[in-house]
């Protein structure tokens, strides 16, 4: 048995203990679920050993959380990764309800910023440019080290010691730059900082048992996948689509269920040790980002 603690759409979202796989909840999972967090909470409440609790900054609203709160197993809890005190009440919440232990914490939430298909040079005003970054780097960077920070006390008394942070290949300069990708520039931009950030913790508890994991889901059909908000950035949907065709593997089926994306990324994590920590990975567990 494994233990282990996450963060999804919601944003952090922890889970205790980590048992056999089950199946019973699958159809359950496809007909509610729209974000990873929402999966990752599924599919690790899906285990009676594990406890999972999810952090959401408006738990009344997020009602297919609400749904999975009737498992006993599952804690929603109210926070926003881009304030500390929020954080720490939820810490001492998981604190209460564990005897102060947790295993594993998965940084899932994000945002993709209100420019997500404009290039660094072409939006309206270089005010609004600021703004989107600022706004990005808050939720995407320090919101991500934020939560780490507040549950790095808890996570030291568990037995697994993994963070999982979510980030995306469109943080790999390698690939942006191979594909031409010249869009989602603030999110790009901060979801790199997620790397470093891991990196930064990996070096601190090298010696320590901790697993800190960057990794990029593939592309899944979530909400922050969906259609662009504009008529107009449908062209530029098109020709991103033409650039990851260049990079896929032959097959490739396009975006993925996150069903399919959090049981993947969820293999990886554990199949992953110390020696793995402060790496940066795809679902697939490499550098393949489709
Ligand atoms: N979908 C993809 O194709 C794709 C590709 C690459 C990487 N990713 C990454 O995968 C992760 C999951 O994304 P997703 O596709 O599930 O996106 P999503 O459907 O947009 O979900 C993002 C979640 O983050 C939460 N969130 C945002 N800001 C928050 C804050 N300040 N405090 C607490 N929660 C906050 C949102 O909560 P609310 O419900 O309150 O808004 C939402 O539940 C993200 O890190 C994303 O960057 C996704």
């Amino acid at each position: 048995m494994f233990i282990r603690g996450s963060a999804i759409r919601v944003s952090p979202y922890f889970s205790r203990y980590w048992g056999e796989s089950s199946s019973h909840l699958s159809s359950f999972r496809r007909s509610i679920c729209r974000s990873a967090q929402l999966e990752f909470v599924s599919n690790l409440s899906s285990k009676s050993e594990n406890t999972v609790f999810a952090l959401a900054r408006n738990p009344d609203v997020a009602k297919n959380l609400q749904a999975l709160a009737s498992r006993a197993n599952v804690h929603i809890l109210k926070a926003d990764i881009t304030d500390p005190a929020s954080l720490k009440a939820a810490a001492d919440a998981v604190r209460k309800v564990t005897s102060g232990s947790l295993d594993v914490l998965i940084n899932n939430a994000a945002i993709a910023g209100d420019y997500p298909w404009t290039a660094l040079d072409d939006y309206p005003s270089q005010e609004e440019l600021v703004a989107d970054f600022r706004k990005n780097f808050d939720t995407n960077v320090l919101g991500v080290i934020l939560a780490t920070n507040a549950f790095l006390p808890v996570l030291k008394n568990g037995h697994t010691k993994k963070v999982l942070s979510l980030s995306t290949g469109l943080a790999d300069p390698a690939a942006v730059l191979g594909i031409g990708h010249k869009y989602a520039v603030a999110y790009s931009i901060t979801k790199v900082g997620i790397e470093m950030a891991n990196i930064k913790y990996a070096a601190k508890y090298k010696d320590e048992g901790f697993t800190f994991l960057t990794i990029s889901p593939g592309i899944v059909k979530t909400d922050m996948y969906g259609p662009p908000k504009k008529p107009e950035d449908a062209a530029k949907r098109q020709e991103v689509s033409a650039q990851f065709a260049t990079i896929a593997p032959p097959g490739f089926p396009g975006a993925i269920s996150p069903e399919e994306s959090v049981s993947a990324m969820l293999k990886v994590l554990d199949g992953t040790t110390p020696a793995d920590s402060g790496k940066f990975v795809s679902h697939h567990g490499n550098r393949n980002w489709l």
